[in-house]
This record gives structure tokens, C-alpha cells and sequence, in this order.
């Protein structure tokens, strides 16, 4: 008798479009109608295994099955990751070059990073205060520029944020888009790592000097498992893996805002004192129930066998982040917001996985969570008990199946004063 099942299986030459049309949705509603947490079909015009859930993020990121270089497609690392970054590295390659991202995100780190970004916040209500209204997340956007910048050790000018904050944008605004959007993000990423290029060899040539421990000092000067500096290239591209990605928070601040405002019940509950506490489950359940990444990539090292079903060697393997955090084998209720969920996790790698899953230095779990989770509670902080704002008619709807998903009028906030 054969210990094998085969697996539920997506009929048609290529669903690519389905993807498209979907979005976040597509893996989840198709692991809803097979009832399965696994099926293969055709993405891209080639075979592809999707998949889901607790056990099968286990299986994810287990290093021995699977590996990372050549999964992303090429529209993603043309405009998201760059060529030969940290998400492109397997095995001891990998371990090293995430052991130096892990080396910029100690508490001391963190800790000047929350100072930065306060000061940014201030300054910004400051100018607020004079304007009738204003786009939330086109002002996160340049706050976390800003502070990104400072942050990593990166000069900044005045005159040159509208314009940075424009370029790092359109990496992460651009990743899943075609025609002219897909052709601004390449465009932008090619304008960033020039500038990026540059930098690396003033550092090297010690005409800019940024302070140890920041992102430029630290990547400038890392040194590969051989002992040789990264290629210029390669340096560009992971400062602004740090850079972009903090950009990119203005997607949660801008959800964050959304949560504060449709769930108005919450206001209380936030604004009782307890050391943050549920201030940080508030966040968590903002980066749970809204999207943001849709699925992670990666492909089978060497052919294996999961719960009966065959992994063949090369095949691509999607797993579903949007639809484990919306999984009812692991939520309660996964539709409806609810910070108290989180007194009850048990921090699980494998099941809360809205910015990857597994290990921080061994597996390709983000980098930047913590960071990411700081500035959200600062934002919230901000949002919630520093100043006084309206909300005016607007569609705050967003998509599931646009990639990044954004609410349509990107937040605007009207009246806004410091609270005394
Ligand atoms: C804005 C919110 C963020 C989201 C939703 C997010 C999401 C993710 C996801 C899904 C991955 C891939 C996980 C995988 O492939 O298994 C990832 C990787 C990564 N992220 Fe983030 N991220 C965010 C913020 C940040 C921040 C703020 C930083 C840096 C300060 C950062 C740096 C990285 C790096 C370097 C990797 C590659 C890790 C590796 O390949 O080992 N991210 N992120």
C-alpha cells in the first residue's frame, strides 16, 4: 500500500491571474474549497505548491527543506529586495549576514531609535497644527524617513526628503504591480541604490564617517565568512534593507489609525494605565488582522515527504502569511479585531506570522520586527493620547486584493491640535 496522497490539485495551465485577481485572499479561499491546508497549482507558468497554517509553517521554515535563492520572482527582487541581498542567502551565508541585521536591533539601538522618532513626531504636529488637514500616511512616510535616516547613520538634507521618501516608496509600493507602477518601482530602486553606491565608498574612503553601531557603519564595514567587504552592491542593498522596510511602517501606522477609529470601544481600554500592556496587544492585533504581506517564497532543497504528500526538489512553495493570521484552527473569531487574544498566545514562531515565521538568526523571519513593533506603539501613542484630531467623510475601505493594501483615501486627518 502507498504511504503517499496526491495533493489537492488546481486544474488550468496557469492561474496567475486568479492571484492577481485575489490577491490576499487567493491561497485562503482556495485552502477553504479543497479544505486542505495544501494544494499545488501553476503560478507564473510554473508548478507551484501553496500552502498554510501552523504545521505546514513549521515545514516552511525548516532550512533542511527548503531554501530561499531563486524563489522570489524577478519582478520582486527588481523592485522589493534588490539582486544578492540577506532574503537571497541559504545556510552559512545567510546565518552571517543575518547575524549582522540581528547586531543593529539590540535595546540600546532600539531604545535611539524611539528617541528619533519622537523628536519626528513632535515636529511634525508642530506643522500640522498650521494646516487645515492632512494625509497620514503620505506624513508617516516622511517621519519614518527621516528617523530611518538618522537611524542608520544615512546623511539626509532637507531639500532631499520629498524626494527619498518618493523613491524608497515605490520599491514597496510597486513589488506585485504591472505597467507604469512596476516601471516606477524599478526606476526608483535603481535611483536608490546609486545613491546608496555612493555612500558605501565615502564610508570606505572615510569621507562620511557615520557612528559605530549604526546600520551604514556596521554594513560598510561587515565582512563575509571569508573576511572581504561586501561588493559595494551588495552593501547598497542591505542599508536599504533597512531603510525601505522602515518606510514601509507608515502602512501599519496608517491601519493603526483605522483600528483607533473603527473600533471605538477600544479608546478605553487603551487609555487605562498598564504599562503598555495592552498597548502592544493593540499592535499585534493590527498586524494580524490587516494585510500587508501577502504569502513568503521559497523552494524545495531536496525532494522530501510531508503527511503523505511529495515535495519534489526545485518546486516553488508559497506559504499563506495573510491566511495563517486569519486561520480559525488557530483564531477564534480571526474576523473580528480583539487585542485580548494576545493574553492568551503563547508566542508560537510558527502561527502569528504577519512578518514571517521560525527563528530570527537562523531562519529568513524578519529582521525588523521589534523596530517595527516600536514604532508602532510610539504611532499609537501618538494617535491616542498626544493629540486631538477629526476624521472627516473619506473612504477609509481597503482591498484585499491590491498589494500593498492601503485605505483609499490613505487616512486624512483634519483639526489637529496637541492635546495640553
Ligand atoms: C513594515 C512592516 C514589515 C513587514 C510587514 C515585514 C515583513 C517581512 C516579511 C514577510 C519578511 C520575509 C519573511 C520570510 O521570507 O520568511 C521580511 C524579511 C525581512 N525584513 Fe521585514 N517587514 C517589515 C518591517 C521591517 C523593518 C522595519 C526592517 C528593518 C529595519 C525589516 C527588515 C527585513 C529584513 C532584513 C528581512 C530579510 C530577513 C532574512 O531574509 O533573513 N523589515 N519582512
Amino acid at each position: 500500500m502507498s504511504n503517499t496522497n496526491e495533493m489537492p490539485y488546481e486544474e488550468g495551465l496557469d492561474h496567475s491571474l486568479s492571484l492577481m485577481r485575489e490577491g490576499y485572499m487567493y491561497i485562503k479561499n482556495r485552502r477553504s474549497s479543497f479544505a486542505s491546508d495544501i494544494f499545488e497549482t501553476r503560478l507564473l507558468g510554473q508548478k507551484t505548491i501553496c500552502m498554510g497554517g501552523k504545521e505546514a509553517t513549521k515545514i516552511f521554515y525548516d532550512n533542511e527543506k527548503f531554501k530561499r535563492n531563486g524563489a522570489a520572482p524577478k519582478r520582486v527582487v527588481e523592485t522589493l529586495f534588490g539582486e544578492k541581498g540577506v532574503q537571497t542567502l541559504d545556510g552559512q551565508a545567510h546565518k552571517h549576514r543575518k547575524e549582522m541585521f540581528m547586531s543593529l536591533m539590540s535595546p540600546e539601538q532600539i531604545k535611539r531609535l524611539n528617541d528619533i522618532l519622537k523628536k519626528q513626531w513632535e515636529i511634525a504636529i508642530n506643522e500640522w497644527k498650521q494646516m487645515d488637514k492632512i494625509v497620514l500616511y503620505e506624513e508617516a512616510k516622511q517621519i519614518l524617513c527621516i528617523t530611518a535616516c538618522q537611524w542608520a547613520g544615512v546623511p539626509l538634507k532637507e531639500d532631499e526628503l520629498k524626494q527619498k521618501t518618493k523613491e524608497l516608496s515605490a520599491m514597496f509600493e510597486a513589488p506585485a504591480a504591472i505597467g507604469p507602477e512596476h516601471w516606477q518601482g524599478r526606476y526608483s530602486q535603481n535611483k536608490v541604490e546609486k545613491w546608496m553606491d555612493t555612500l558605501i565608498d565615502q564610508v570606505r574612503d572615510e569621507r562620511v564617517n557615520p557612528t559605530e553601531g549604526t546600520a551604514l557603519h556596521t554594513i560598510a564595514w561587515h565582512k563575509d565568512p571569508d573576511g572581504n567587504l561586501l561588493d559595494t552592491s551588495i552593501a547598497a542593498v542591505e542599508v536599504i534593507n533597512i531603510l525601505r522596510p522602515i518606510v514601509a511602517i507608515a502602512i501599519y501606522i496608517n491601519f493603526t489609525a483605522l483600528a483607533v477609529h473603527h473600533f471605538p470601544e477600544e479608546t478605553e481600554k487603551l487609555s487605562k494605565s498598564d504599562d503598555g500592556k495592552y498597548a502592544e496587544m493593540f499592535v499585534q492585533e493590527v498586524r494580524r488582522f490587516y494585510p500587508f504581506f501577502p504569502f513568503a517564497a521559497a523552494k524545495v532543497k531536496k525532494d522530501f515527504t510531508w503527511n503523505g504528500y511529495i515535495f519534489k526538489k526545485g518546486i516553488l512553495t508559497l506559504l499563506d502569511l495573510y491566511g495563517t493570521n486569519h486561520d480559525p484552527e488557530i483564531w477564534n473569531n480571526p474576523d473580528v479585531f480583539q487585542p485580548e487574544r494576545f493574553v492568551d498566545w503563547e508566542g508560537s514562531p510558527f502561527d502569528f506570522i504577519p512578518q514571517g515565521g521560525g527563528d530570527y538568526f537562523m531562519d529568513h523571519r524578519c529582521a525588523g520586527e521589534w523596530v517595527t513593533m516600536e514604532v508602532m506603539k510610539v504611532s499609537l501613542d501618538y494617535l491616542m493620547n498626544q493629540i486631538d484630531y477629526e476624521i472627516p467623510n473619506q473612504d477609509l475601505s481597503f482591498s484585499l486584493v491590491n498589494i500593498p493594501s492601503i485605505p483609499k483615501s490613505s487616512v486624512v486627518l483634519k483639526n489637529i491640535e496637541k492635546k495640553s
